[in-house]
């Protein structure tokens, strides 16, 4: 299924094929929550983004619409229409980003709904159900992703839960694929490696998990307060114990600088909801670093948002017209801003293949680190 085509240091260059076809690594994954990329940006135009796999969350999708309903009306890939690979994160994150009242047990959390209010249960079962009701590609173990500040002993209690929580995924996504009529028999698991900021404890858990044998890892827990610099250390000690013959996903993770820093360290694949969100404010990129597309200075400029790009925002609109256009809060504009930016980092991804399998990917990343410094331009 992972086929490693070249490595640099510890950076790969892979594919990874899945029932859903085969994406190219590293790579990013666009994050549309809801299954919907906020900014009215389509199915289609994904595809014109350079866009191979999308990430949608367990969580929103069972409280609005409802996995039931998503399975009954043939799974998430035919209600989307997308036919390439889907990850589904498990929900364990978006409860303790989201829910304010929570409580933890061994069986699972009890929370409260972010739309009515009402209390729902998840636990590991219950995640792997509704992800098997969607039928995605990839699906996330349902882990626990404790505070970046939290005491040693509550990390340490926390990732036992969240290994014991593995076991129980792995089991019933074993149950659900074995039975009638699933949207996607051969849906996948990849568990996530957690630990705060200790590397001993992250180590010990990568290595039980490795020995679960799951086609792919990911490392949970982190870009959720803690400094780069305590990041990138724990990504250069616990990366050798994943296996390394499968896919790595840095969740949630991050500016083109992390991803750049993280690609050097081993991981393959990225999630993030800058390039959208950022967008959706006016805070494009570009090769130069960021851009605030409503500063006066753009008011009469006829440039593209960054010279030379290929996204389909650049090849016909100015910054003068696309910061009018956010000034006057009209949809269009955001949908453009969107565009570009996933664009920009589907295409920096791309870039990142591009110099691996030249083998001149450090120079790149210093080359690309350099030109983004600068700010403003
Ligand atoms: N997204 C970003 N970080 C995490 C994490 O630690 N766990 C899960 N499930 N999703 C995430
Ligand atoms: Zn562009």
């Amino acid at each position: 299924m992972y086929q490693l085509l070249k490595t640099e240091g510890r950076a790969k260059r892979a594919k990874f094929t899945t029932v859903h076809g085969t994406v190219e690594t590293p790579l990013f994954m666009n994050v549309g929550t809801v299954g919907a990329i906020k900014g009215a940006v389509s199915t289609e135009d994904l595809k014109e983004l350079g866009c191979q796999i999308q990430l949608s969350n367990t969580y929103h999708l069972h409280v609005r619409t409802g996995d039931e309903t998503i399975r009954e009306l043939g799974g998430l890939h035919r209600f989307m229409v997308w036919d390439r690979p889907i990850l589904t994160d498990s929900g364990g994150f978006q409860v303790f980003s989201l829910a304010g009242l929570r409580r933890i047990r061994e069986e699972g959390v009890t929370f409260r709904s972010h739309i009515d209010g009402h209390r729902i249960f998840m636990g590991p079962e219950e995640s792997m159900r509704i992800q098997s009701n969607l039928g995605s590609t990839i699906a996330m173990a349902f882990d626990e992703c404790p505070d970046a500040l939290s005491e040693r002993d509550y990390v340490q209690k926390s990732v036992d839960r969240t290994y014991r929580w593995l076991v129980r995924c792995k089991e019933e996504m074993a149950r659900l694929n074995a039975l009638e009529g699933r949207v996607n028999p051969q849906q996948i698991l990849f568990g996530i490696n957690q630990g705060a900021i200790f590397p001993d404890i992250r180590i010990e858990h990568a290595r039980r998990i490795a020995e679960l044998e799951l086609p792919g890892y990911a490392i949970g827990g982190l870009a959720v307060g803690e400094s780069h610099e305590q990041m990138y250390r724990i990504l250069d000690e616990v990366v050798p114990y994943l296996p390394q013959d499968k896919p790595t996903y840095l969740m949630g993770v991050g500016t083109p600088q992390n991803i750049l820093e993280a690609v050097e360290r081993g991981v393959d694949f990225f999630d993030c909801v800058y390039p959208s969100r950022n967008a959706r404010h006016g805070q494009l990129y570009t090769h130069r670093g960021k851009i605030n597309i409503k500063n006066a200075r753009y008011e009469k400029d006829m440039k593209p948002i960054e010279e030379g790009c290929r996204c389909p925002t650049c090849q016909t609109y100015s910054r003068a017209y696309i910061r009018h256009l956010m000034k006057a809060n009209e949809m269009l504009g955001m949908r453009l801003c969107v565009m570009h930016n996933l664009y920009f980092y589907n295409h920096l991804m791309e870039e990142i293949r591009n110099a691996l399998d030249q083998g001149r990917f450090a120079e790149f990343k210093r080359q690309t680190l350099a030109d983004m410094d600068g700010n403003e331009r």
